[in-house]
């Protein structure tokens, strides 16, 4: 059979409600053209992000009822230690409140200031915890990577030589520990080869420089592995899975992604010192050690969601939902980033729309269009989210994109079928999109409450 089923049936459905043009106008206005300040029961498709929106199955909810409340000892830690262990066989488990918690625990214990983390592509989140510490995060992904239009199969893969060089310039002594963000979300949620994981692992052995994994995307970084990888074929999901852990001395994960639950995160590591270290600022922080920053319940959701997502059919249908509406895409000739990732689309806004230039937001102006339009919400990653200067001048990002982000077991075929209309119908019309600018921004992270409205400048359609 050529069609490719959602593996699961629905039991329990939330509503969307239907909106006309003329309603989102007045909510976009309302909420002065940011997708951040929508209330989202005004958004028919939400894309904003993959991560804990994921629909958790009935079996999780049963979970939910047999999770035991213990502030210690919790039978419900030991099952979610066991699912941990199972795929990522690391000495020590600490459940942390989501991803975040995780990477601030670690590099508050591992790096002090003045120290460098190599990674393939740190997400912003672990950027941010590392500079928290004044230490410095370098992303040193392959050109490949960095090119929308290339189709190498793992563009989240780390450049070796950049690595072998970066430590020999700043010495091993001050690289606490390398990571690898599996999949590159930062860079188009594109993944990493086996091969790749290896080589890097084998680099920081040889240099004592512990390797640590960004897991969050871990299962469809697999599937691409045992897609695309040689020798790979005929393994099982879950083999792949322990391959890749077993390369690395810790990982920290976030359990909103590829963990199917809302909420949750965990970091894992071999070394009993850093453990005992980091325990210590769990208990701090988060809570006592069987339970971290999680009720007995999230635990048992967790380790029932490790088993369900490292199921093929499972795996199959979400790659095969973003690819159904990613491959379209680029026959109708729009400009994405290819080859198509794992859990988003990303669009290259800068090249849908050549007329705006970047400091007036083309990805602000898509993502727009595509509400306004199909009352799809998207999140531009751009000029809006990295052009502000700290010294509050502004400068165009590397690129201007808008990611779709697609929740898991959430949304079926003919949602994904609407929302391919919708991006080629804008596409159709991209001549007569605007430019933006702000009229109010804060210090920092202006992207999340930003107001913009659209610049005097004519569309391209107007000036014709
Ligand atoms: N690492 C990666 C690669 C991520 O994508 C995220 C979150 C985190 C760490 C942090 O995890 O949110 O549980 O604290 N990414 C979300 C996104 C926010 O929309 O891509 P968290």
């Amino acid at each position: 059979m050529k069609t490719i089923i959602e593996p699961f049936r629905i039991k329990s459905v939330e509503p969307i409600k239907m909106t006309s043009r003329a309603q989102r106008e007045q909510y976009l206005k309302d909420a002065h053209y940011n997708l951040f300040s929508l209330p989202s029961d005004d958004v028919l498709i939400d894309l904003l992000t993959d991560s804990g929106t994921s629909s958790m199955s009935a079996a999780q909810w049963a979970g939910m009822m047999i999770g035991d409340e213990s502030y210690a000892g919790s039978p419900s830690y030991g099952r979610f230690e066991e699912a941990v262990k199972n795929l990522m066989p690391f000495k020590h488990v600490m459940p942390t409140h989501q991803g975040r918690a995780a990477e601030r625990i670690l590099f508050s214990v591992v790096t002090k200031a003045g120290d460098f983390i190599p990674s393939n592509t740190h997400f912003d989140t672990t950027r941010a915890n590392i500079e928290a510490g004044k230490a410095v995060a370098v992303d040193l992904v392959i050109e490949e990577g960095k090119d929308p239009a290339s189709e190498h199969p793992f563009k989240g893969n780390m450049d070796t030589d950049k690595l072998t060089a970066f430590i020999a310039e700043k010495g091993a002594e001050n690289i606490p520990i390398c990571m690898m963000t599996i999949t590159n979300n930062s860079g188009g949620g594109q993944p990493v080869s086996m091969a790749n994981l290896r080589a890097v692992s084998d680099i920081c052995k040889g240099h004592g420089i512990p390797f640590f994994i960004d897991a969050c995307r871990f299962a469809e970084n697999a599937w691409f592995i045992k897609m695309r990888e040689d020798g790979y074929a005929d393994a099982s999901i879950p083999d792949i899975v322990r391959e890749i852990f077993s390369l690395a001395d810790g990982a920290t994960m976030s359990a909103k992604k590829d963990a199917l639950v809302n909420m949750g995160g965990w970091l894992a590591l071999n070394d009993d010192t850093w453990e005992e270290q980091c325990r210590n600022v769990l208990i701090l922080t988060e809570g006592f050690p069987t339970y971290g920053g999680l009720s007995g319940r999230d635990l048992e959701a967790i380790a029932i969601g490790l088993e369900e997502v490292v199921d093929e059919d499972y795996l199959k249908y979400r790659m095969a939902s973003t690819a159904y509406v990613g491959d379209r895409l680029i026959e109708a000739g729009v400009p994405i980033m290819r080859p198509v990732g794992g859990h988003a689309i990303y669009i290259d806004a800068r090249a849908f729309l050549p007329h705006i230039p970047p400091l007036e937001y083309p990805g602000q102006s898509l993502a727009c269009e595509l509400y306004l339009r199909g009352g799809i919400r998207g999140c531009e990653i751009g000029t809006v989210m990295f052009g502000q200067q700290p010294d509050g001048s502004e400068a165009p990002a590397a690129m201007d994109l808008v990611r779709l982000a697609i929740p898991r077991r959430v949304y079926t075929e003919s949602h994904m079928l609407y929302v391919l209309e919708v991006i080629l119908e804008t596409w159709e019309n991209r001549d007569s999109l605007r430019g933006m600018k702000i009229d109010w921004q804060p210090q920092a992270l202006r992207h999340f409450t930003s107001k913009f409205s659209y610049t005097d400048t004519k569309s391209k359609k107007e000036a014709a």
